[in-house]
């Protein structure tokens, strides 16, 4: 017997995403690109999980997500940083530690897409998605684990010395035709992370990952502005609805959490299925 997809989707509901256990109480989380789409979610989620945050961003306004921040009871500072910048990651850092003592969870968030066809695509193209997405995860990790080493345990807020989280996408295991600057830094930051990870271990800092899918944020407009554009990405989402950038944060709070203490070295996929091949649920 064969179970067909059902034509509509069958249930749309979202989580409630207020409802976000306290983990983080007394932490600092320094979140980058934390000023729009899953960046500014995952900081108001810290914020929620009781953490006081610094809100990293390149362009455009933070108050909103300072205000966000500040609603939760906790403290947001916004830095503005081009992460692929040593000079100003390092300024960062510093300033991060001068305001709030040290940082406990930091949230390698900041990147951006630069579409081509691969005989079209520009050195300045493949430059910049790799600068921001790989080069920038690979200065806050390293800003972070001096930190994290210098520091060791703060046993009254978590049993780890520091926890890094690297924003990667499905596209670190998925191709992705006309993207190949982007899809090679997400591949990137998969084994950037494993070896943070094994190399970090020992001092008690926990290296992970997220693969988001398609989250409804300015990256991937095109992806779900339009009734058609909707439906033809439900059919590489076997969930059947999009991700909300919530979603991510979600798995982000969790992932800095002592509940993932046990957790290194992998890649939560949040892609509502999308990297079970869903072609497949009736080709192959
Ligand atoms: C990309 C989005 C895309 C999604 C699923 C993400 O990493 O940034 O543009 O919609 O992957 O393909």
């Amino acid at each position: 017997m064969t179970t067909a997809a059902p034509a509509t989707p069958f249930n749309n509901d979202l989580p409630n995403y207020k409802a976000m256990p306290k983990l983080l109480v007394g932490q600092t989380a320094l979140v980058t690109g934390a000023n729009s789409g899953i960046g500014e979610a995952v900081a108001i989620g810290m914020a929620r999980a009781g953490a006081d945050v610094v809100v990293n961003y390149i362009v455009g306004e933070t108050d909103m997500v300072i205000k966000a921040i500040e609603a939760e009871g906790r403290k947001g500072v916004a830095i503005k940083a081009d992460v692929s910048n040593e000079a100003e990651v390092e300024a960062m850092f510093k300033q991060t530690i001068a305001t709030f003592g040290t940082v406990d969870i930091v949230v390698a968030n900041a990147g951006l897409q630069r579409d081509s066809a691969l005989v079209d695509m520009t050195m300045a193209e493949w430059q910049k998605v790799l600068s921001v997405n790989l080069t920038g995860q690979f200065l806050c990790a390293r800003e972070a684990a001096k930190e994290f080493l210098r520091r060791g345990v703060r046993k009254e807020v978590s049993v780890a010395a520091g926890k890094i989280i690297c924003m990667s996408s499905v596209h670190e295991v998925i191709p992705w035709s006309g993207h190949v600057n982007y899809a090679s830094s997400k591949g990137g930051i998969h084994m950037m992370m494993k070896t943070l990870a094994q190399e970090l271990a020992p001092h008690r800092v926990r290296v992970n990952a997220i693969g988001p899918g398609a989250i409804r944020t300015p990256i991937n407009t095109s992806a779900w502005d339009t009734a058609e554009a909707y439906a033809a990405l439900m059919t590489l989402v076997p969930y059947k609805r999009i991700g909300e950038p919530e979603d991510i944060a979600n798995v982000a709070v969790f992932l800095a959490s002592d509940m993932a203490d046990y957790i290194n070295g992998v890649t939560i996929f949040a892609d509502g299925g999308m990297t079970c091949y869903p072609g497949f649920s009736t080709g192959g």
